[in-house]
């Protein structure tokens, strides 16, 4: 049977085995994705995107779709990636910026390449809602 559609199941992709420990569980997903949201702020290309983001917040919505994602317990409930960028100017450079500051943050945090490139493949097929200007 097919999963219910939902902003994670959208992209069927099955995370590789073990993905969400490589990632340090909830605690490791979480401090990432505070960190990676600084650095899309502080970023001089995409960082102005975010100038009136809830940082704390986004960083929440990241965390729970990393971690679904990954193959942790999380549900990540806030809106499916086309809703939630439709309304705002989004080139393949600026996805393209955001996978290299994501490529930062983990980096800083010592997760493996081979497990960064996993995680970037559960990513990758989200461009094609998240990118708005063609
Ligand atoms: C794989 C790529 C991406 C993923 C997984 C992703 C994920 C998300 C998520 C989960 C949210 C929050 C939605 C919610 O809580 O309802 C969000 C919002 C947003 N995203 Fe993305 N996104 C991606 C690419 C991008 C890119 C390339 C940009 C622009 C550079 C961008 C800009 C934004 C902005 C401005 C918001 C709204 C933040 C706010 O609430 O102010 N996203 N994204």
């Amino acid at each position: 049977m097919q999963p219910a559609p939902s902003a994670a199941s959208a992209y069927p992709v099955a995370p590789a085995p073990g993905l969400y420990e490589a990632f340090g569980e909830q605690a490791g997903i979480r401090s990432l994705m505070d960190d990676f949201v600084q650095r899309l702020r502080s970023d001089a290309r995409i960082g102005d995107q975010f100038k009136n983001t809830n940082l704390p917040n986004l960083a929440k919505s990241l965390g729970d779709q990393l971690c679904q994602l990954s193959g942790g317990p999380c549900v990540y409930k806030g809106a499916d990636m086309k809703t939630a960028h439709q309304d705002r100017d989004i080139t393949k450079a600026h996805f393209n910026a955001l996978v290299e500051v994501l490529q930062d943050s983990m980096n800083a945090r010592g997760i493996p390449f081979a497990r960064q490139n996993q995680m970037l493949a559960l990513l990758a097929p989200m461009h094609r809602d998240a990118i708005t200007v063609r």
